[in-house]
């Protein structure tokens, strides 16, 4: 099977901000946006423009001051008014995108809408067909059915709602895992079946929540069953543990060699960035960019990163981190677990060459005053070393 060029449609102005304690304000919408477009992000959901005035106006001022190249998407309910009302938010743009959700899960319309699933399927096919009379012939309109990822029962119903949402003018079928429960197989499993059954005008689409930690794997897998717009957002923010990460799934596509249409070396700067405008501090030991992500302590480990440090592929490293702009690949730090190429790659940083059989003499000296101090700053290493 061979894919097509994954498509990243960002949401980090929608299901990241939603999700903040505080949302961003126009200003800091306006950078994010900015910071996407960077990245070459071109697909951007700005919003939820009927959930509020504040919401309607921000979203019309990226849609009025997006470039030509931009899609401008914005969520809806599948209800008129609130169709109307998006589609007056960001008809401006060049390309704007109307996106309609509406759960097909069985808990969700028993529970939730408490409507039957005829009902439902009516009302979604009602509601792409009027946002697409009022776009006409231009822009896109996508179709999310909610709790994708619960549909594994109904899955039959399900297609047939996509389809008919297709015929009615959908450009773009989404599937989300609303709330990550069960296997990555199970979802992708389901994905395969209905990219099956789309016509071939229609994109098929992945929104993946990482709730059990899976999303990106999730994504990843999505793409390769056959989806090919993948929802994301910058550091993984969103509803509660938050959504696939923009960062983390394009890594993972790049070192499969399927392009990714980014510019890859902006990916650190603008994470930092991102940590900062949501107040959300990065885990240390968070992929990609946790300060831990470089840095080996143990001896094999040292030795593995030391002998492969100008290697295109390094023993402990899963990628170049200077493709993302992250400018030291393997860092050693001493402590009691560390081993002899540990000392004489530091010592050799500060301009002092040893052996290797000289590092093993002194090794146990510098390992037990790691056992009472814990990891040793070069300084200190160098200290000790002009001791002996
Ligand atoms: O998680 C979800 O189901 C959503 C949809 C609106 C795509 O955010
Ligand atoms: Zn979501």
């Amino acid at each position: 099977m061979t894919h097509k060029t994954p498509v990243f449609h960002d949401t980090t102005l929608r299901d990241g901000n939603q999700s903040l304690a505080k949302p961003w304000s126009l200003q800091e919408k306006l950078e994010v946006f900015g910071l996407l477009r960077e990245l070459g992000v071109s697909r951007i959901e700005t919003g939820f423009p009927s959930a509020s005035q504040m919401d309607f106006d921000t979203c019309r001022t990226l849609a009025e001051s997006a470039d030509s190249q931009a899609v401008v998407g914005a969520l809806t309910r599948a209800v008129q008014n609130d169709i109307k009302t998006t589609h007056e938010s960001i008809a401006c743009a060049a390309n704007p995108r109307i996106h309609i959700v509406l759960a097909l899960s069985p808990f969700t319309m028993e529970n939730v809408l408490r409507m039957p699933p005829l009902k439902v399927r009516e009302l979604a096919v009602s509601a792409v067909s009027y946002a697409r009379s009022l776009l006409g012939e231009r822009g896109e309109v996508q179709f999310t059915a909610e709790h994708f990822g619960d549909c594994m029962e109904n899955i039959d119903f399900v297609t047939e709602t996509f389809l008919r949402c297709c015929e009615a003018g959908a450009d773009i079928i989404n599937m989300p895992n609303t709330v990550e429960r069960y296997r990555p197989k199970l979802f992708t499993d389901m994905v395969e079946r209905v990219v099956g059954r789309l016509p071939k005008r229609v994109m098929a689409s992945v929104h993946c929540h990482n709730d059990l930690g899976m999303a990106t794997a999730t994504s990843v897998e999505s793409y390769f069953a056959g989806a090919v717009q993948i929802e994301t957002c910058l550091n993984g923010i969103g509803e509660r543990a938050g959504n696939a990460n923009l960062f983390e799934i394009a890594a993972v596509l790049n070192n499969c060699g399927t392009g990714t249409g980014l510019n890859m070396k902006l990916f650190a700067k603008t994470a930092t960035r991102i940590a900062e405008l949501s107040d959300t501090p990065i885990h240390p030991k968070a992929p990609l960019f946790g300060k831990e992500v470089t840095m080996h302590r143990s001896g094999i480990h040292q030795d593995g990163a030391a002998k492969t440090k100008s290697m295109a592929k390094g023993a402990y490293r899963p990628m170049n981190f200077s493709e993302i702009g992250i400018e030291h690949n393997d860092r050693l730090g001493f402590t009691s677990q560390s081993g002899r190429s540990a000392l004489v790659e530091i010592l050799s940083a500060s301009g002092i060459e040893i052996s290797e059989e000289r590092a093993s003499e002194i090794l146990g000296i510098f390992k037990s005053v790691s056992e009472k101090e814990g990891e040793l700053p070069a300084e200190r290493i160098l200290e000790i070393y002009s001791g002996i």
